[in-house]
C-alpha cells in the first residue's frame, strides 16, 4: 500500500494539494468563496440531489467553509474547491474510513454541461489513489441523478445497483444508487498513475 503523505494543517489550509487539468483548477476553498457557495446552494437540482438544508442560510455556507477545514485538519475528509477560468465553480470531495473513500459533488449551475466535474473528479480520484492508496472509492446518488451518474461512468465507476431506502435527506428516506470504483481499475485507465 503507498504510505500516507502528510496532510496540511490549519488554519489557513495553506497546504491543501493543488490539482489542475487543463482549465480546472482543484484548490483550498476560500472565504472570498462564501457568496458563490450560498449561490449554488440556492439551485434546486443541489437541493433535490443533495443533503444541504433547504433554505439555505448564509450561515450555513460559513458553517460548510468551517467544516471543509475540519475535514483537512482531522485527515477524514479531503475537500476542493473546483475553480475554472479564476471563478468559484463547486466542490468536489472525498470522505475517509477504511482504506476507502466516499466521494461527493456539487457544481454551480454556471459551470454544468461541459465535462468541468468529470474532470474534476477525475483529478480528486487520481490524488486518491497515488497520493492516499485508497483501495476503491464509492459513488452514491439520489435514484434519478443521471447527471451524476453519468458523471461517475465517465470516471470508471461500476454500477453496482440500487440500494433501497439507504440515502437520508432532510430527514426523509431515499433509494439510492451505488457505485464502485477500485484501485487497479483506475491504474488501468490511467497507467501513468501510481
Ligand atoms: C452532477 C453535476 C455535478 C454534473 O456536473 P457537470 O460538470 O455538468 O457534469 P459533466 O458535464 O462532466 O457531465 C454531465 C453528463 O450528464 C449528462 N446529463 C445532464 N443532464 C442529464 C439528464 N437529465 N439525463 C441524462 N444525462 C444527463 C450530460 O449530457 C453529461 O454527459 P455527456 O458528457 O455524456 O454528454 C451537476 O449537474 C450538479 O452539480 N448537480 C447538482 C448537485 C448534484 O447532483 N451532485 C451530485 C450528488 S450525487
Amino acid at each position: 500500500m503507498t504510505p500516507r503523505r502528510p496532510l496540511p494543517s490549519v488554519p489557513g489550509m495553506t497546504q491543501v494539494p493543488q490539482l489542475r487539468d487543463g482549465e480546472v483548477l482543484l484548490r483550498a476553498h476560500a472565504e472570498a468563496d462564501l457568496d458563490a457557495v450560498w449561490e449554488q446552494c440556492q439551485d434546486p437540482e443541489m437541493q433535490r440531489f443533495t443533503t444541504i438544508p433547504v433554505p439555505y442560510a448564509r450561515d450555513q455556507a460559513a458553517g460548510f467553509l468551517d467544516r471543509v477545514r475540519a475535514g483537512w485538519a482531522d485527515d477524514s475528509t479531503a475537500s476542493w474547491a473546483i475553480e475554472v477560468a479564476g471563478r468559484f465553480a463547486g466542490t468536489v470531495d472525498l470522505r475517509f474510513g477504511e482504506g476507502w473513500a466516499s466521494v461527493g459533488y456539487g457544481l454551480h449551475p454556471w459551470a454544468r454541461g461541459r465535462g468541468v466535474m468529470t474532470t474534476a473528479v477525475g483529478l480528486a480520484l487520481d490524488w486518491a489513489f497515488t497520493e492516499r492508496g485508497v483501495a476503491g472509492v464509492r459513488w452514491e446518488a439520489l435514484v434519478g441523478n443521471e447527471p451524476s451518474r453519468r458523471v461517475a461512468k465517465k470516471c470508471g465507476f461500476t454500477m453496482e445497483g440500487t440500494a433501497r431506502g439507504m440515502s437520508v435527506a432532510r430527514g426523509v428516506r431515499y433509494d439510492a444508487w451505488l457505485g464502485s470504483l477500485l484501485a487497479e481499475e483506475w491504474r488501468a485507465r490511467a497507467p501513468s498513475a501510481g
